[in-house]
């Protein structure tokens, strides 16, 4: 018995059809147990084209979670692996997240834990898991209001990323996704932002480049530094102040994980501006393009205190202050600024009397 060793550089972008899926099944898990874990949606749109279309699948255990980021909680876990037993899965078998984030995050959760780790395979399905959330290995749940505040760094045995898949997505979840690749683009590559930002509607991105260039921002990064002790966190550029909003706003209006790091990378770029590090053209240049995608939500007073109360139980601070990643300018970010609460405050201030 054994989970397959993972290579935290294993993916392919390929239609499914033409990439080495079948064969990596057939290779490594004939004799395996498969369950492939859905949401409704991906049950409904995605999990058809994989059961027709694959033999190895023939057998296969469907689990089915409900849908939204409210469901990224140990309850669901807890059917999860109840189901895994009921099933009677052992080290050697397989689980197959199909779906966005919230399917890739909680099921690289329930493949790290089950039984101390099994193997798993992601076929993300929204832009956002693609570029992001279906590579790199960080798995979790939510807690209350703080985000991915359990987790795992657990890598897939490999991530196939098939882009017909986006054809049933929502206008508004390419709109997550496209965060995301802006975020890649803003940390690393100034000529990703200018394609990015000459885009006229968010459905050209489905089958450009762009989806693997950002990939390829991702993993390259990752593979530098798999456990987040240094590079990694160029990656959580947005995300200090993108994760106090998105968990302030989880039980009252939520947004989506992009829309909330959108508005982050807008606070964020403003601390980097404040300090110097980032020109007041091109902090503009970066707060007009997200607002012309993003809108404010409407805040209470109260609000900023909430959010700062979620920002300070970030993962990444240290001695009571604040952990950012802020940018250099576009394309080049530093890691580890440490940052004091009011600085953090003015900048949710900033944010919400934009106009
Ligand atoms: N692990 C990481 O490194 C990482 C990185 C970024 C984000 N995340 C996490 O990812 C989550 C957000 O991911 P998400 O935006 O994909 O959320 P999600 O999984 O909730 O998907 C968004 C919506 O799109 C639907 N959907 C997905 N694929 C579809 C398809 N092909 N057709 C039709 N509908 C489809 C889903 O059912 C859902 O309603 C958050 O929990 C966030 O914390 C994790």
């Amino acid at each position: 018995m054994r989970v397959l060793e993972s290579d935290n550089m294993a993916f392919e972008v390929s239609p499914l059809m033409e990439s080495s899926f079948e064969r990596m099944l057939v290779e490594n898990f004939s004799f395996a147990n498969i369950a492939i874990l859905v949401d409704e949606n991906t049950h409904n749109y995605c999990l058809d084209y994989l059961l027709t279309s694959f033999n190895s699948l023939s057998k296969a255990e469907v689990i089915l979670l409900p849908a939204g980021e409210e469901n990224k909680i140990i309850e669901v876990c807890i059917q999860v692996w109840e189901a895994l037993a009921e099933y009677q899965f052992e080290k050697k078998d397989l689980l197959i997240n199909l779906g966005g984030g919230l399917v890739s995050d909680l099921g690289g959760f329930i493949a790290s834990t089950y039984k101390r780790g099994i193997s798993y395979i992601n076929i993300p399905t929204s832009l956002l898991a693609m570029v992001d959330a279906g590579i790199g290995g960080k798995t979790g749940i939510d807690l209350g209001n703080y985000k991915n505040l359990i987790g795992t760094i657990f890598f897939p045995v490999y991530t196939y990323v098939d882009n017909h898949f986006l054809r049933t997505l929502p206008d508004k979840e390419l709109k997550n996704g496209y965060a995301e690749m802006l975020k890649h683009a803003l940390i690393s590559e100034v000529e990703l932002w200018h394609i990015l930002v000459k885009i006229d509607s968010l459905n050209q991105l489905i089958n450009t480049e762009a989806i693997k260039q950002s990939i390829v921002i991702k993993q390259t990064i990752v593979s530098k530094d798999p456990l987040e002790n240094g590079p990694r966190k160029l990656l959580n550029f947005g995300h200090t102040i993108g994760h106090g909003i998105e968990g302030y706003l989880l039980n009252k209006n939520p947004v989506s994980h992009g829309h909330a790091v959108a508005l982050g990378m807008i606070g964020e770029s403003y601390l980097s501006y404040k300090l110097n590090f980032l020109s007041n053209t091109e902090f503009n240049q970066i707060k007009d393009q997200l607002l012309k995608i993003y809108e404010l939500p409407k805040m209470p007073t109260s609000a900023i205190n909430e959010i700062m109360k979620i920002i300070k139980q970030d993962k990444k601070n240290k001695l009571n202050k604040i952990n950012f990643t802020l940018l250099e300018a576009i394309g080049k970010a530093s890691i580890d600024n440490f940052l004091e609460e009011e600085m953090v405050e003015e900048s949710l201030n900033y944010l919400f009397n934009l106009k």
